[in-house]
């Protein structure tokens, strides 16, 4: 089910949108909605403000011919297709980090599910302490709460959960990405998109975890720090041709609630068999930076916790966390 609306505002545009090419008269709008004429003109107005284009012509009514380009929920409600995840949308124009805004929420008890977008963030964080570049309005900056029945043993598992589900979001929009152990997307070898887990617990429960993603949709190479541009692409750049990134963020979710779903109900191992199908790091040789070791050898595996099992000479290591650099294919 999509959305509902929420407000009278997002009440008239799911009218307006509906109607599609078709003229829709005040009256009816107002009829069908329970407002004055008054109010719909008011409703119109405000929807201009924020920058949709509404054609409005004596006799025949108004007409919806221009969506902006922008994250709200009255822009992702009516395309989400979700139970929860996005349904409780908080969205700022720019925010310091989206997983930072996420973690409050979390500590003040929002529900799972709940998603905080920025159109930019000021303080957009990597793992490792990396910078997350943010350029306005170009790609999407989201974090999601979560509240697992999970040990906090396997809270890296979402990690997982996320990377499959925002490969097969961007496999959807035509980019054929990979995925770098343990979360990097990957387009013949450059980034576009990342994932940060990050979450609260006691030694046997979970109280929250934040999943935030970031995904390169529409940004040009000029959009990137200079440092960045070889080793960075987007959707944009794969495709030639810009996205709709209200209706990607909207597939994210659902690719992202579906795949917690099945982690939920049947465990891990659907997850592994996924993210092996999608891994272009398995098979190569990699060296993996780890605890401040360098460990050179063959990507062998994910076992079943999600670690990075690496044959080296010394024999094969199991690897939590660390950055992995690929080396040519076997
Ligand atoms: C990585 O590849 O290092 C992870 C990048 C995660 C970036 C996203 S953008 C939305 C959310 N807010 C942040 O500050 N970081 C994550």
């Amino acid at each position: 089910m999509p959305g509902e609306p929420q407000n009278s505002e997002e009440l008239v545009l799911a009218f307006l949108a509906e109607a599609g090419d078709e003229f829709v008269s005040g009256e009816a709008i107002s009829d069908k909605l329970g407002l004055t004429r008054t109010a719909v003109w008011k409703h119109v107005e405000a929807l201009r403000s924020h920058g949709y284009r509404i054609d409005a012509v004596p006799a025949r009514g108004y007409r919806l011919v221009g969506v902006p380009d922008r994250l709200t929920p009255l822009e992702l409600r009516p395309l989400l297709n979700t139970h929860d995840l996005g349904q409780t949308l908080h969205w700022y124009e720019e925010l310091g980090s989206t997983s930072d805004r996420a973690k409050e929420l979390a500590d003040e008890g929002a529900d799972p599910g709940t998603v905080v977008v920025a159109e930019t963030q000021t303080a957009g964080r990597g793992r490792r302490g990396r910078v997350w570049a943010s350029p306005p309005r170009r790609n999407l900056y989201f974090s999601v709460i979560l509240r697992p029945e999970l040990p906090p043993a396997r809270a890296p598992e979402l990690t997982l959960v996320a990377s499959v589900a925002l490969c097969d979001a961007l496999r959807q929009a035509g980019v054929q990405a990979g995925i770098k152990w343990p979360n990097d997307l990957l387009v013949s070898g450059r980034k576009i998109a990342g994932i940060l887990t990050e979450l609260a617990a006691e030694p046997d429960r979970v109280h929250w975890v934040v999943v935030g993603a970031g995904v390169n949709v529409n940004a040009r190479a000029e959009d990137f720090p200079e440092e960045l541009r070889a080793a960075a692409t987007s959707v944009l750049l794969e495709r030639g041709q810009a996205a709709p990134r209200a209706l990607f963020a909207a597939a994210c979710f659902t690719a992202l609630e579906e795949w917690l779903d099945r982690h939920a109900e049947d465990g891990f191992g659907p997850v592994r068999d996924a993210w092996r199908e999608r891994s272009v790091t398995l098979g190569r040789e990699v060296i993996v930076e780890a605890d401040g070791r360098e460990i050179a050898g063959t990507a062998e595996d994910i076992d079943e916790s999600g670690a990075l099992l690496v044959r080296s000479r010394a024999g094969v290591e199991r690897i939590l966390s660390g950055d992995v650099t690929l080396l040519r294919a076997r």
